[in-house]
């Protein structure tokens, strides 16, 4: 069922347990993440990238809502890393209430104007605002962003920022990477403590895909309760995809999309076996 991103962040902290947002493009994507919460019993969200707006428009969203609307478990849908006011504002009348307004690339003081903006717009709506403080290295679709470029969540200047803008929800930088992680993560777990020391809100990281379950565990008990996971889940898909098509002059479309759902939902399941929201859901 449709549920509040709020809602299902709010029992997931106060439960010990993490959210699993996962990028979808397509169909495939969005059946595959509703079809894994189903089979785990646990709560989910399926969140759409400006990249693949762009590409499935209003009928991408669509296509999310209805999908989480009939999902036999909580489901969330979430607009990702959104820069732009007039694509924050379609989304919205897309029936979105939910949405990470993203000014990491800006400097502090326009992050916190842009931030504040978007939260009162989407406030307005009674729709619910993430945002990051800080600046992730890494790629994902149309946006690299380059290690030197990249700048990690100030403990201190987060309890300002989320006082003046009054996000519902915060990505820290405490050393995740979207993409492929170029050498094996290290987190700045301290960094993550004095966060949660001193900002009361759900935390969210990003870049999960590559990162040793014993870390997310860690993460977890920090008080991280949304992970994003987008690149383990694509590459799931595309990897099937090619691996169905080569030498396979036969193959047909219905089968080829069934298998890279089935692939997708496999990665869906161990990631949300790994947040502890497996189960949580009761029959
Ligand atoms: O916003 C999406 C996530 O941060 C994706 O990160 O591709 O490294 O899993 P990932
Ligand atoms: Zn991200």
């Amino acid at each position: 069922m449709l549920t509040p991103t709020n809602e299902l962040l709010q029992t997931a902290q106060t439960n010990g347990y993490a959210i699993g947002a996962f990028n979808v493009y397509n169909l495939e994507g969005a059946l595959a993440v509703v079809a894994a919460a189903e089979a785990e019993r646990s709560p989910a969200m399926l969140q759409i990238h400006p990249g693949a707006l762009k590409h499935g428009g209003a009928a991408l969203v669509a296509l999310c809502l209805k999908a989480a609307e009939e999902a036999a478990v909580p489901m969330a849908v979430h607009l990702d890393h959104c820069a732009d006011p007039e694509v924050i504002r379609s989304a919205l009348a897309a029936g979105l209430t939910s949405i990470m307004a993203d000014g990491s690339h800006l400097d502090y003081e326009e992050n916190v104007v842009f931030t504040r903006a978007m939260v009162e717009r989407v406030h307005t709506v009674g729709g619910v605002v993430e945002a990051e403080l800080g600046r992730l290295a890494g790629t994902e679709d149309d946006l690299t962003v380059a290690e030197y470029e990249s700048r990690l969540t100030d403990p201190v200047k987060a309890v300002d920022f989320v006082t003046r803008t009054g996000v519902d929800m915060l990505a820290v930088c405490i050393g995740n990477v979207h993409g492929r992680y170029p050498h094996p993560p290290q987190f700045d777990f301290e960094r993550l403590q004095a966060i949660r020391d001193a900002v009361p809100l759900p935390l969210v990281l990003h870049g999960t895909s590559g990162v040793p379950n014993d870390m997310v565990r860690r993460c977890i008990e920090l008080g991280v309760c949304k992970f994003n996971v987008n690149t383990e889940v694509r590459q799931a898909y595309i990897g099937t995809l090619r691996g169905e098509l080569a030498g396979n002059s036969k193959v047909d479309i219905v089968p080829l999309m069934q298998a890279g759902m089935v692939a997708m939902q496999a990665v869906v399941a161990d990631k949300l076996r790994l947040f502890g929201s497996m189960g949580r859901v009761r029959r």
